[in-house]
């Protein structure tokens, strides 16, 4: 089993409290952290490899909980439309045009892009979901992953994307031992009514899986919600039983006090997007009210068609100061909030292990490790605060999944960088011509 020991200028642990250890080091026997704390007299030996971290920080990965990872390919290539037009105008004749091999190369871009940014896991919904499960087994990525179901293309359509779902549980839940979990994809209500939502219930229930789904993005879906089944989306999802399985439901943003209450109660893990909720012109969601009545949030970029970049850093940034100027109160999130929504809420949104997203005597070995020695963290008052008022992704200089090192020196270990690129160009254009 191989031994590496960081030695760091800070470590923050995360989970609770975010408090700093000063002149840290940190083993990692395997896939997991064996020790962490304050650099001990006697230096531990017997290592394999030692990581000096002089000006450094290191920290826990950070947990992307919506994506749609292979949209990369479409970064940049329709934006400022209406939601509606950006979809059936654009988009969706776009991704008719997907084929399983453009599927790994964007999804092997998007993994590039959210290394180099920090993230060390993140929860995908899309189509040719086994290309997914292979880019991310190829590169390392720990990811939670959902086939995206449609209810509205008739019943063969329906039960053939089912049975495609009941496949991806059968072939890549717990890959790589571990690092590839899955979920059920329910698009959302407005693509899958109640019948439908019904059966994907079932499947989950009898394979013990999660459901991923967008609930309440827009003011429009609520408004065709309200007109079709005489209730708002969330009202709606609870009505049917959806809350009785585990769910992960992306975006929450226009939500009733009741629903609300719902969510709080049915322990339903939101996602929050503030990014493409801000760029798609969706809303703003009410982050604080969530968190200030026990809701379980993290943070998602959602597709980078619509915001976009995978930048979770970003993302925790734009949480933080959108839900202050919504409040009109600058003491709600503060920054180990945010830290927290993306790292140890980002873990227990997707349902997994104990002692993800943070680290702990035991721990998988999933982490970043921060570059400090520049002018935007100088100087140190509060690296919190840093990390999520003055950081940028491109800080993140070395990124450790389960022990394995997927970025060093800001060089990619696990991926033909170069080749990535080349392939989701060529593939881009072909897509979009
Ligand atoms: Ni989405």
């Amino acid at each position: 089993m191989e031994r590496i020991l960081i030695r760091a200028d800070y470590l923050l642990p995360g989970g609770e409290n975010w408090d700093t250890i000063r002149d840290a080091e940190l083993l990692i026997e395997g896939e997991v952290v064996s020790y962490l704390g304050t650099r001990r007299e006697h230096p531990i030996g017997g290592v394999d490899r030692i990581i000096e971290g002089k000006n450094k920080l290191v920290m826990p990965g950070l947990i992307n909980t919506h994506t749609h990872a292979a949209m990369t390919l479409f970064r940049g290539y329709a934006d400022d439309l209406p939601l509606m037009n950006w979809l059936e105008q654009k988009i969706w004749p776009a991704e008719a045009r997907l084929n399983k091999d453009d599927i790994y190369w964007g999804t092997m871009l998007a993994i590039c892009e959210m290394i180099r940014g920090g993230t060390t896991c993140f929860a995908d919904m899309y189509f040719h979901m086994g290309e997914v499960a292979r880019a991310c087994l190829e590169s390392g990525i720990r990811a939670s992953l959902a086939h995206g179901l449609i209810g509205i293309d008739g019943p063969q359509e329906s039960e053939k994307s089912l049975q495609v779902s009941r496949e991806l549980v059968s072939d890549w839940h717990g890959a790589g031992d571990g690092l590839i979990t899955v979920m059920l994809g329910p698009h959302a209500p407005y693509t899958c009514p109640p019948q439908y939502l019904e059966k994907v219930m079932t499947v989950a229930g009898d394979l013990k899986v999660p459901i991923h789904i967008h609930l309440a993005e827009t003011r429009g879906e609520v408004e065709e919600c309200l007109n079709k089944w005489g209730k708002r989306p969330i009202e709606l999802m609870d009505s049917i039983g959806l809350f009785a399985n585990q769910v992960l439901a992306a975006h929450c943003v226009h939500l009733s006090e009741d629903e609300i209450e719902m969510l709080v109660k049915k322990q339903v893990s939101v996602a929050h997007n503030p990014g493409s909720n801000l760029k798609l012109g969706s809303g703003i969601a009410p982050l604080a009210d969530l968190l200030e009545q026990g809701a379980l949030v993290s943070l998602g970029t959602d597709g980078a068609a619509s915001n976009n970049n995978l930048d979770m850093i970003e993302e925790m940034r734009l949480a933080a100061i959108l839900a202050k100027g919504f409040r009109e109160n600058p003491t709600v999130i503060p920054a180990r909030d945010a830290l927290k929504m993306a790292t140890r809420n980002g873990a227990r949104s997707l349902f997994l292990q104990d002692g993800l997203g943070m680290l702990r005597v035991g721990s998988p070995a999933d982490l970043i490790i921060l570059d400090l020695n520049k002018p935007h963290f100088h100087p140190f008052h509060d690296l919190c605060a840093h990390i999520v008022y003055a950081a940028a992704a491109a800080d993140v200089e070395f990124v450790m999944v389960k022990g394995r090192i997927l970025m060093e020196q800001r060089k990619l270990l696990t991926i033909d960088e170069e080749k990535v690129l080349q392939e989701a160009n060529e593939r881009a254009i072909r897509l979009t011509r």
